[in-house]
């Protein structure tokens, strides 16, 4: 099957209200391919962050809601998206009004079921200047790129996180005030082995097949990436089956009480996850390639969870590559090109300079943003409507 015939789930409108710099948008794209150029500040990543925020999750930049609203505006926001799909069409919209704690889903026009509701129909991907960092952050950074190639997979891997996070947290306040008293602290730690053995159980479960596709080849000259979770937690799940990994995450959490207590969290648990990914035709880890390699890295990763992820879902998670072509030069950038012109995803690129995206002429459609718009990039004849939905 060609790209061309595949079905894809695909952004056909999107209208935001006080979204950062957007006071009103109402944008119709047709492509498969996206490409949005313009300056500095034109709002380009605000755009990719409305489009990731349609998808449950804290968005592209982790922003806080406060932050998200326009300056000068009502103090809400609200972002609504209208898709194609090879089910039908279907509308994801989310908004917060001022000094909301969280925002509101609504899928076809009613408040869903779940979140998980919407990943079900609904994922998203993202690669950002700001994961250049990748490999020097933290492991917190990691384990969130991981999850949300993990979310295109498995939609209620959001809600163990969630449980999770909530008993972690609820844990170390216990531990933290002293004197905590020993069931609530049990039911606690059960609920950290349930939910903590599922976040790692599904990790780990991507992160096989996911590396077994990388295995299976590159896109020439894409590096060959390994990828791996170093979980402790998920390791258990070598040894035996789940019912018994939670068992003995269970007594972990026990035993480690006083140490915790000292530490302010716990020294078991999913929480402490790292990935890792290394250069396999260098063996080298990522950690230690240059900026460039480390994008292309992630590029080629990116692009063989798109690959499963459509195999598995029969449709293929939106791909945002906020400025892709940075660190990639002329060849990279071409394949990954030509790599996204193979593939039944939707793709947003951004970019300051229309050149560099010259190899996607006639393939993609191109847009300008600045002062709160996006209009038609007028540089370019219009998209040939073969490559199009
Ligand atoms: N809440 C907000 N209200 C109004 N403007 C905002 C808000 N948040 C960010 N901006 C502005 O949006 C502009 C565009 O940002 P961005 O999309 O990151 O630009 P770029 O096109 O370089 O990716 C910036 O100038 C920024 O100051
Ligand atoms: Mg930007």
């Amino acid at each position: 099957m060609t790209a061309a015939t595949t079905a894809t789930v695909a952004l056909a409108r999107l209208v935001l209200t006080d979204f950062r710099g957007y006071a009103r948008l109402d944008w119709h794209p047709r492509g498969r391919i996206l490409c949005i150029t313009g300056g500095n500040g034109a709002g380009k990543t605000n755009l990719l962050e409305a489009i990731s925020l349609l998808v449950p999750g804290r968005g592209l930049r982790g922003a806080r809601l406060a932050e998200i609203a326009r300056r000068g505006g009502s103090g809400g926001f609200a972002a609504a998206g209208r898709f194609a799909s090879p089910d039908g069409a279907f509308a994801v919209g989310t908004e917060a009004e001022a000094g909301a704690a969280r925002r509101r889903f609504q899928l076809d026009g009613a408040p869903p079921r779940s979140q998980a509701a919407i990943a079900e129909r609904l994922a998203a991907v993202w690669i950002t200047p700001a994961m250049d960092s990748l490999f020097r952050d933290g492991a917190a950074a990691r384990r969130r790129f991981l999850d949300r190639l993990v979310f295109a997979f498995d939609p209620g891997h959001a809600r163990e996180i969630g449980a999770y996070e909530a008993a972690l947290a609820g844990r170390n306040r216990l531990l933290a005030a002293g004197d905590a008293d020993a069931a609530w602290l049990a039911a606690l730690e059960d609920a950290m082995a349930r939910h903590g053995v599922a976040v790692a159980a599904a990790r780990r479960a991507l992160a096989i097949r996911l590396d077994a596709a990388l295995a299976g080849g590159a896109v020439d000259p894409f590096p060959a990436a390994r990828l791996s979770v170093q979980c402790p937690t998920g390791a258990l799940l070598d040894q035996g089956p789940a019912l018994a990994a939670e068992a003995t995450l269970g007594a972990q959490l026990a035993r480690g009480r006083r140490a915790d207590a000292a530490h302010g969290t716990a020294g078991a648990g999913p929480h402490r996850a790292d990935l890792v990914i290394t250069h396999a035709g260098k063996a080298m880890p990522a950690a230690l390639c240059s900026t460039g390699e480390q994008k292309a890295l992630l590029v080629a990763i990116v692009l063989a969870h798109a690959g499963l992820i459509a195999e598995a879902r029969g449709a293929a998670p939106l791909l945002l590559l906020d400025e892709p072509a940075t660190h990639l030069d002329a060849a990279h950038r071409a394949a990954l090109f030509e790599a996204l012109c193979a593939l039944p995803a939707q793709s947003f690129l951004t970019g300051t300079d229309s050149a560099l995206f010259q190899p996607l002429l006639g393939r993609a459609e191109f847009w300008h943003a600045g002062a709160g718009q996006l209009v038609p990039a007028p540089s370019f004849p219009a998209p040939d409507p073969g490559g199009l939905l």
